[in-house]
């Protein structure tokens, strides 16, 4: 932990991370210490991406991937599912004219086969109209996975191969990077996880190879663009090698 004083969100932090992964944890219990159902806790959360995204130019954060939704999310109650997806409908319905107005460039990651095809023409929408922005990149995680996400490109980068597209011998670690779902996104600098739990669960796998990790106590929906400032003041103050040594 550095001892520098925490930025506020009006400062552009020099050193700062580009690209800023968040696992959004803690929605449930948030809710549950109030006496109130999980999905209350979601829906406190989604009006914390709001101000996240908007912190973003000020912080200096060009690129936010924020984790909606994983492949292990089914296993909750139904009425938790249905809750999320029909807060993920609502969330693109009331904030697409903002988003386009405030410069957001909006794409989505994960597997679109178990989504609901309304939800899938609002990410296709979504995505369409926010196709020429370019102030902040947006990226929400719905149904998605790293091992699965890492299936899916081989299971394409083995096809191409068997139609003769992709000669194997020049696959490496390029190649594999195309057919990700996250090919036209930089790799993470910063993965920030909410709550207290100290693991990745599966997410931005093979991109965060050398990301920085921040794992706080806070708990998703009492995270402010004040707590987000903080974490981006304290990676400003990191030393990254990236298996190098220090020059
Ligand atoms: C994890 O907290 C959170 C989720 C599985 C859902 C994340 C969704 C949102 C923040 C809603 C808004 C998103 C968008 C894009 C509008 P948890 O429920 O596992 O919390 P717990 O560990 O306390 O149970």
């Amino acid at each position: 932990m550095s001892d520098m004083s925490p930025a506020t969100p009006d400062e552009v932090i020099s050193g700062g991370p580009t690209h800023v992964a968040m696992i959004m944890d803690g929605n449930g219990r948030w809710a549950q210490s109030r006496g109130k159902p999980r999905l209350f806790g979601h829906h406190a959360g989604a009006k914390r991406v709001k101000e996240i995204v908007r912190a973003c130019p000020d912080l200096g954060v060009k690129y936010l991937t924020i984790f909606a939704f994983s492949t292990e999310n089914w296993k909750r109650t139904q009425t938790e599912v249905s809750g999320l997806m029909s807060l993920f409908r609502r969330y693109i319905q009331n904030e697409m004219k903002g988003l386009v107005a405030e410069g957001v460039r909006v794409r989505f990651i994960g597997d679109r086969v178990r989504l609901d095809k309304k939800l899938i023409a609002l990410m296709d929408d979504l995505e369409e109209v926010t196709q020429e922005n370019t102030k902040v990149h947006l990226t929400i995680a719905i149904n998605y996975g790293g091992r699965d996400e890492v299936s899916r490109a081989v299971k394409d980068l083995a096809c191409d191969v068997a139609r003769g597209e992709l000669d194997p011998e020049t696959v490496d670690e390029t190649t594999l990077t195309r057919y990700l779902d996250t090919k036209v996104l930089p790799d993470p600098d910063l993965v920030i996880r909410t709550s207290g739990e100290a693991r990745i669960s599966n997410f931005l796998l093979w991109q965060s190879a050398y990301a920085e990790y921040e794992f706080i106590d806070t708990l998703w929906p009492d995270f402010t663009a004040e707590v987000f400032a903080q974490c981006v003041s304290r990676y400003a103050g990191r030393d990254r090698r990236f298996g190098g040594v220090k020059k």
